[in-house]
Protein backbone atom coordinates (compact mmCIF):
# COMPACT_ATOMS: atom_id res chain seq x y z
CA UNK A 1 0.00 0.00 0.00
CA UNK A 2 1.43 3.48 -1.02
CA UNK A 3 0.48 4.46 2.74
CA UNK A 4 2.35 7.82 2.54
CA UNK A 5 1.27 9.25 -0.24
CA UNK A 6 -1.25 11.46 1.86
CA UNK A 7 1.51 12.97 4.01
CA UNK A 8 1.36 16.34 1.76
CA UNK A 9 -2.35 17.29 3.02
CA UNK A 10 -1.04 16.68 6.64
CA UNK A 11 1.42 18.80 6.40
CA UNK A 12 0.08 21.44 4.33
CA UNK A 13 -3.52 21.59 6.08
CA UNK A 14 -2.31 23.02 9.86
CA UNK A 15 -1.69 26.25 7.67
CA UNK A 16 -5.04 26.00 6.01
CA UNK A 17 -6.68 25.92 9.64
CA UNK A 18 -4.93 28.22 11.44
CA UNK A 19 -6.71 31.14 10.29
CA UNK A 20 -10.04 29.48 11.39
CA UNK A 21 -11.53 29.94 15.13
CA UNK A 22 -14.48 27.69 15.49
CA UNK A 23 -14.41 25.47 17.95
CA UNK A 24 -13.57 22.60 18.30
CA UNK A 25 -16.95 21.08 18.84
CA UNK A 26 -18.04 22.58 15.79
CA UNK A 27 -15.79 20.29 13.70
CA UNK A 28 -17.30 17.69 11.60
CA UNK A 29 -20.73 19.99 11.14
CA UNK A 30 -18.95 21.38 8.10
CA UNK A 31 -17.31 24.15 10.27
CA UNK A 32 -13.69 23.22 10.90
CA UNK A 33 -11.43 20.14 11.34
CA UNK A 34 -10.15 18.79 14.45
CA UNK A 35 -6.68 19.12 14.82
CA UNK A 36 -4.70 15.89 16.63
CA UNK A 37 -1.66 16.26 17.77
CA UNK A 38 0.60 13.47 17.69
CA UNK A 39 3.48 12.83 19.73
CA UNK A 40 5.99 9.74 18.70
CA UNK A 41 8.73 9.36 20.56
CA UNK A 42 10.56 7.77 17.74
CA UNK A 43 9.94 7.25 13.56
CA UNK A 44 12.70 5.47 12.91
CA UNK A 45 12.26 2.12 14.76
CA UNK A 46 10.05 -0.71 11.86
CA UNK A 47 6.94 -0.66 14.53
CA UNK A 48 7.07 3.03 14.87
CA UNK A 49 6.81 3.31 11.24
CA UNK A 50 4.23 0.76 10.76
CA UNK A 51 2.32 2.61 13.85
CA UNK A 52 2.86 6.05 12.07
CA UNK A 53 1.30 4.47 8.98
CA UNK A 54 -1.71 2.87 10.11
CA UNK A 55 -2.29 5.89 12.19
CA UNK A 56 -2.10 8.53 9.23
CA UNK A 57 -4.09 6.24 7.04
CA UNK A 58 -7.14 5.39 9.39
CA UNK A 59 -6.92 9.47 9.99
CA UNK A 60 -6.62 9.68 6.11
CA UNK A 61 -10.27 7.60 6.02
CA UNK A 62 -11.48 10.80 7.82
CA UNK A 63 -9.55 13.70 6.21
CA UNK A 64 -12.89 15.60 6.26
CA UNK A 65 -13.47 16.20 9.77
CA UNK A 66 -9.60 15.64 11.36
CA UNK A 67 -6.21 16.59 10.38
CA UNK A 68 -3.23 15.28 12.48
CA UNK A 69 -0.23 17.14 13.40
CA UNK A 70 3.13 14.31 13.66
CA UNK A 71 5.71 14.87 15.74
CA UNK A 72 8.87 13.05 15.93
CA UNK A 73 10.79 13.02 19.58
CA UNK A 74 13.62 11.18 17.83
CA UNK A 75 14.34 8.54 20.86
CA UNK A 76 14.40 11.65 23.02
CA UNK A 77 12.80 12.41 26.24
CA UNK A 78 13.62 16.14 26.62
CA UNK A 79 12.46 16.78 22.93
CA UNK A 80 9.38 14.32 23.82
CA UNK A 81 8.57 17.21 26.04
CA UNK A 82 8.99 20.08 24.09
CA UNK A 83 6.90 18.76 21.45
CA UNK A 84 4.31 18.26 23.20
CA UNK A 85 4.37 22.48 24.23
CA UNK A 86 4.87 22.60 20.44
CA UNK A 87 1.35 20.93 19.64
CA UNK A 88 -0.71 22.18 22.73
CA UNK A 89 0.41 25.77 21.40
CA UNK A 90 -0.27 25.24 17.79
CA UNK A 91 -4.19 24.74 19.33
CA UNK A 92 -5.09 20.61 19.52
CA UNK A 93 -7.87 19.63 20.01
CA UNK A 94 -6.87 16.23 21.40
CA UNK A 95 -3.11 14.72 21.65
CA UNK A 96 -2.10 11.27 21.36
CA UNK A 97 1.14 10.34 22.56
CA UNK A 98 3.36 7.18 22.49
CA UNK A 99 6.27 7.79 25.20
CA UNK A 100 9.86 7.37 24.86
CA UNK A 101 9.57 6.88 29.28
CA UNK A 102 6.98 7.30 31.69
CA UNK A 103 8.44 9.79 34.35
CA UNK A 104 9.69 12.07 31.69
CA UNK A 105 6.40 12.33 30.03
CA UNK A 106 4.29 12.05 33.47
CA UNK A 107 4.27 16.06 33.85
CA UNK A 108 3.66 17.15 30.49
CA UNK A 109 1.07 14.59 29.62
CA UNK A 110 -1.14 15.79 32.88
CA UNK A 111 -0.88 19.04 32.61
CA UNK A 112 -2.32 18.74 28.78
CA UNK A 113 -5.15 16.44 30.41
CA UNK A 114 -5.83 18.56 33.44
CA UNK A 115 -5.99 21.72 30.72
CA UNK A 116 -9.08 20.19 29.41
CA UNK A 117 -7.76 18.40 26.57
CA UNK A 118 -8.08 14.99 26.01
CA UNK A 119 -4.93 12.89 25.38
CA UNK A 120 -4.69 9.12 24.50
CA UNK A 121 -1.60 7.78 25.34
CA UNK A 122 -0.23 4.44 22.79
CA UNK A 123 1.47 1.48 24.35
CA UNK A 124 4.09 3.45 26.97
CA UNK A 125 2.31 4.11 30.02
CA UNK A 126 2.81 6.95 32.04
CA UNK A 127 3.01 6.70 35.82
CA UNK A 128 -0.29 8.11 36.76
CA UNK A 129 -3.32 7.65 34.43
CA UNK A 130 -3.67 11.55 34.32
CA UNK A 131 -4.97 10.78 30.35
CA UNK A 132 -8.96 10.11 28.62
CA UNK A 133 -7.10 6.49 27.54
CA UNK A 134 -4.76 4.42 27.00
CA UNK A 135 -4.74 1.72 24.29
CA UNK A 136 -1.92 -1.14 24.44
CA UNK A 137 -1.57 -4.71 24.20
CA UNK A 138 -0.83 -5.99 27.77
CA UNK A 139 3.05 -6.94 28.27
CA UNK A 140 2.98 -9.00 31.50
CA UNK A 141 0.86 -11.49 29.43
CA UNK A 142 3.32 -11.65 26.38
CA UNK A 143 6.15 -11.90 28.59
CA UNK A 144 4.57 -14.88 30.12
CA UNK A 145 3.44 -16.66 26.46
CA UNK A 146 6.91 -16.20 25.84
CA UNK A 147 8.43 -18.00 28.80
CA UNK A 148 5.92 -20.87 28.21
CA UNK A 149 7.09 -21.37 24.78
CA UNK A 150 10.62 -21.01 25.79
CA UNK A 151 10.08 -23.57 28.37
CA UNK A 152 8.39 -25.96 25.32
CA UNK A 153 11.08 -25.23 22.82
CA UNK A 154 13.58 -26.13 24.99
CA UNK A 155 12.05 -29.48 27.08
CA UNK A 156 11.94 -28.07 30.05
CA UNK A 157 15.52 -27.03 30.94
CA UNK A 158 18.05 -24.58 28.87
CA UNK A 159 20.57 -21.86 29.46
CA UNK A 160 18.59 -18.28 28.15
CA UNK A 161 20.34 -14.92 27.45
CA UNK A 162 17.76 -12.19 27.85
CA UNK A 163 18.14 -9.06 25.93
CA UNK A 164 15.61 -6.62 27.52
CA UNK A 165 13.56 -3.20 26.55
CA UNK A 166 14.65 -0.02 27.93
CA UNK A 167 14.04 -0.51 31.98
CA UNK A 168 12.60 3.03 32.22
CA UNK A 169 9.37 1.97 30.08
CA UNK A 170 6.80 -0.69 31.15
CA UNK A 171 6.76 -2.62 28.16
CA UNK A 172 10.61 -3.52 29.12
CA UNK A 173 9.79 -3.93 32.93
CA UNK A 174 6.61 -5.96 32.22
CA UNK A 175 8.04 -8.85 29.39
CA UNK A 176 10.57 -9.15 31.88
CA UNK A 177 8.26 -10.07 34.73
CA UNK A 178 6.13 -12.07 32.79
CA UNK A 179 9.00 -13.99 31.25
CA UNK A 180 9.89 -14.93 34.69
CA UNK A 181 6.25 -16.24 35.28
CA UNK A 182 6.26 -17.99 32.44
CA UNK A 183 9.55 -20.07 33.12
CA UNK A 184 8.84 -20.55 37.02
CA UNK A 185 9.04 -24.01 38.25
CA UNK A 186 11.00 -24.92 35.20
CA UNK A 187 14.74 -26.00 34.86
CA UNK A 188 15.65 -22.52 32.10
CA UNK A 189 17.86 -20.39 33.91
CA UNK A 190 18.38 -16.97 32.67
CA UNK A 191 22.55 -16.70 32.56
CA UNK A 192 22.53 -13.41 31.15
CA UNK A 193 20.56 -10.49 31.49
CA UNK A 194 20.98 -7.13 29.64
CA UNK A 195 19.01 -3.50 28.62
CA UNK A 196 19.57 -3.00 24.82
CA UNK A 197 16.98 0.21 24.56
CA UNK A 198 15.13 -1.82 22.13
CA UNK A 199 17.48 -1.34 19.52
CA UNK A 200 19.28 -3.62 16.82
CA UNK A 201 22.57 -2.62 17.40
CA UNK A 202 22.45 -2.38 21.61
CA UNK A 203 20.83 -6.21 20.98
CA UNK A 204 23.88 -7.29 18.79
CA UNK A 205 26.34 -5.87 21.43
CA UNK A 206 24.28 -7.58 23.92
CA UNK A 207 25.13 -11.22 22.24
CA UNK A 208 28.45 -10.42 21.81
CA UNK A 209 29.29 -9.88 25.18
CA UNK A 210 27.07 -12.90 26.32
CA UNK A 211 28.85 -15.65 23.40
CA UNK A 212 32.06 -14.81 24.82
CA UNK A 213 31.00 -14.83 28.19
CA UNK A 214 29.08 -18.20 27.92
CA UNK A 215 30.36 -21.01 25.77
CA UNK A 216 26.58 -22.72 25.56
CA UNK A 217 23.25 -20.87 25.10
CA UNK A 218 20.21 -22.88 24.53
CA UNK A 219 17.88 -19.89 23.63
CA UNK A 220 17.45 -16.05 23.56
CA UNK A 221 14.90 -14.15 24.40
CA UNK A 222 14.78 -10.49 23.30
CA UNK A 223 11.73 -7.92 24.35
CA UNK A 224 11.72 -6.97 20.18
CA UNK A 225 12.05 -8.60 17.41
CA UNK A 226 15.06 -6.10 16.17
CA UNK A 227 17.03 -7.00 19.03
CA UNK A 228 16.36 -10.62 18.48
CA UNK A 229 17.30 -9.98 14.88
CA UNK A 230 20.26 -8.15 16.36
CA UNK A 231 21.27 -10.78 18.33
CA UNK A 232 20.64 -13.89 15.61
CA UNK A 233 22.89 -12.20 13.39
CA UNK A 234 25.72 -11.81 16.13
CA UNK A 235 25.45 -15.44 16.86
CA UNK A 236 25.56 -16.05 12.96
CA UNK A 237 28.86 -13.93 13.06
CA UNK A 238 30.41 -16.19 16.00
CA UNK A 239 29.50 -19.17 13.79
CA UNK A 240 27.02 -20.09 16.72
CA UNK A 241 23.22 -19.18 15.49
CA UNK A 242 22.17 -23.21 15.18
CA UNK A 243 23.18 -23.94 19.05
CA UNK A 244 20.41 -21.68 19.94
CA UNK A 245 16.75 -20.57 19.66
CA UNK A 246 15.26 -17.10 18.99
CA UNK A 247 12.27 -15.28 20.22
CA UNK A 248 10.80 -11.83 19.63
CA UNK A 249 8.43 -9.62 20.12
CA UNK A 250 6.34 -7.67 17.68
CA UNK A 251 5.26 -9.43 14.75
CA UNK A 252 5.46 -7.19 11.68
CA UNK A 253 4.84 -9.01 8.79
CA UNK A 254 8.08 -7.54 7.10
CA UNK A 255 10.59 -8.21 9.74
CA UNK A 256 9.48 -10.49 12.47
CA UNK A 257 6.97 -12.64 10.72
CA UNK A 258 9.64 -12.40 7.43
CA UNK A 259 12.10 -13.84 9.79
CA UNK A 260 10.04 -16.79 11.35
CA UNK A 261 8.82 -17.87 7.79
CA UNK A 262 12.97 -17.61 6.87
CA UNK A 263 13.81 -19.89 9.76
CA UNK A 264 15.99 -17.14 11.69
CA UNK A 265 13.43 -17.12 14.63
CA UNK A 266 11.56 -19.52 16.33
CA UNK A 267 8.65 -17.59 17.78
CA UNK A 268 7.41 -13.70 17.53
CA UNK A 269 4.78 -12.37 19.75
CA UNK A 270 2.06 -9.99 17.99
CA UNK A 271 2.63 -6.80 19.33
CA UNK A 272 -0.46 -4.25 17.59
CA UNK A 273 0.72 -0.98 16.40
CA UNK A 274 -2.75 0.95 18.37
CA UNK A 275 -2.20 3.87 14.96
CA UNK A 276 -5.67 2.27 13.96
CA UNK A 277 -7.37 2.60 17.26
CA UNK A 278 -5.66 5.38 17.97
CA UNK A 279 -8.04 7.44 15.42
CA UNK A 280 -11.06 5.21 16.04
CA UNK A 281 -11.09 5.89 19.78
CA UNK A 282 -10.18 9.58 19.39
CA UNK A 283 -12.72 10.21 17.31
CA UNK A 284 -15.25 9.28 19.46
CA UNK A 285 -13.88 11.10 22.22
CA UNK A 286 -14.10 14.45 19.72
CA UNK A 287 -17.72 13.43 19.23
CA UNK A 288 -18.32 13.58 22.75
CA UNK A 289 -18.72 9.61 23.48
CA UNK A 290 -17.23 7.80 26.23
CA UNK A 291 -14.09 5.36 26.37
CA UNK A 292 -13.10 3.29 28.44
CA UNK A 293 -9.73 4.45 30.87
CA UNK A 294 -7.76 1.60 29.15
CA UNK A 295 -8.66 -0.68 25.99
CA UNK A 296 -6.60 -3.65 26.08
CA UNK A 297 -5.63 -5.31 22.40
CA UNK A 298 -4.68 -8.60 21.50
CA UNK A 299 -1.56 -10.37 20.82
CA UNK A 300 -0.85 -13.88 19.69
CA UNK A 301 1.99 -16.42 19.23
CA UNK A 302 3.49 -16.47 15.79
CA UNK A 303 5.29 -19.24 14.33
CA UNK A 304 5.97 -21.43 11.39
CA UNK A 305 2.61 -23.32 11.77
CA UNK A 306 0.59 -19.97 11.67
CA UNK A 307 2.52 -17.28 10.23
CA UNK A 308 1.08 -17.76 7.21
CA UNK A 309 -2.35 -17.46 8.48
CA UNK A 310 -1.36 -14.37 10.59
CA UNK A 311 -0.59 -12.63 7.62
CA UNK A 312 -3.31 -13.59 5.66
CA UNK A 313 -5.65 -12.32 8.64
CA UNK A 314 -3.78 -8.80 8.89
CA UNK A 315 -3.95 -8.54 4.97
CA UNK A 316 -0.72 -8.37 4.37
CA UNK A 317 0.71 -10.34 1.10
CA UNK A 318 1.75 -14.68 2.38
CA UNK A 319 5.13 -14.69 0.35
CA UNK A 320 4.87 -18.05 -2.16
CA UNK A 321 5.78 -21.58 -0.54
CA UNK A 322 9.33 -22.78 -1.50
CA UNK A 323 8.74 -26.28 -2.99
CA UNK A 324 10.13 -28.60 -0.14
CA UNK A 325 10.06 -26.39 2.67
CA UNK A 326 7.45 -26.21 5.29
C1 LIG B 1 9.48 0.43 19.22
C2 LIG B 1 9.37 -0.58 20.29
C3 LIG B 1 8.80 -1.89 19.81
C4 LIG B 1 8.34 -2.45 21.10
C5 LIG B 1 7.71 -1.22 21.72
C6 LIG B 1 7.62 -1.25 23.20
O1 LIG B 1 9.94 1.64 19.74
O2 LIG B 1 10.64 -0.77 20.83
O3 LIG B 1 9.73 -2.68 19.13
O4 LIG B 1 7.51 -3.52 21.00
O5 LIG B 1 8.49 -0.14 21.30
O6 LIG B 1 7.21 -0.05 23.72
Amino acid sequence: MKGLNFLPWILVLPFLVASCGDRAGDAGKGKRKWIIGFSQCNNAEPWRAAMNKALLMEAAKHKDEIQVILMDAQNDSAKQRNDVENLVTRGIDLLIISPKESTPLTRPVKKVYQGGTPVIVLDRDIDEPAYTCFIGAPNEPIGEMAGKYAVQLLGGKGKVVEIMGLQSTPPGRERHEGFLKGIAGSGLKIIYSQDAAWLREEGMKVMENALQAFPRIDLVYAHNDPMALGARRAAEDAGRAKEMKFIGIDGLPSEGVKAVLEGKLDATFWYPTCGKEAIQYALKILHGEKVPKRIDLKSMRITKENARAFLEKVGAPVPERIPGKK
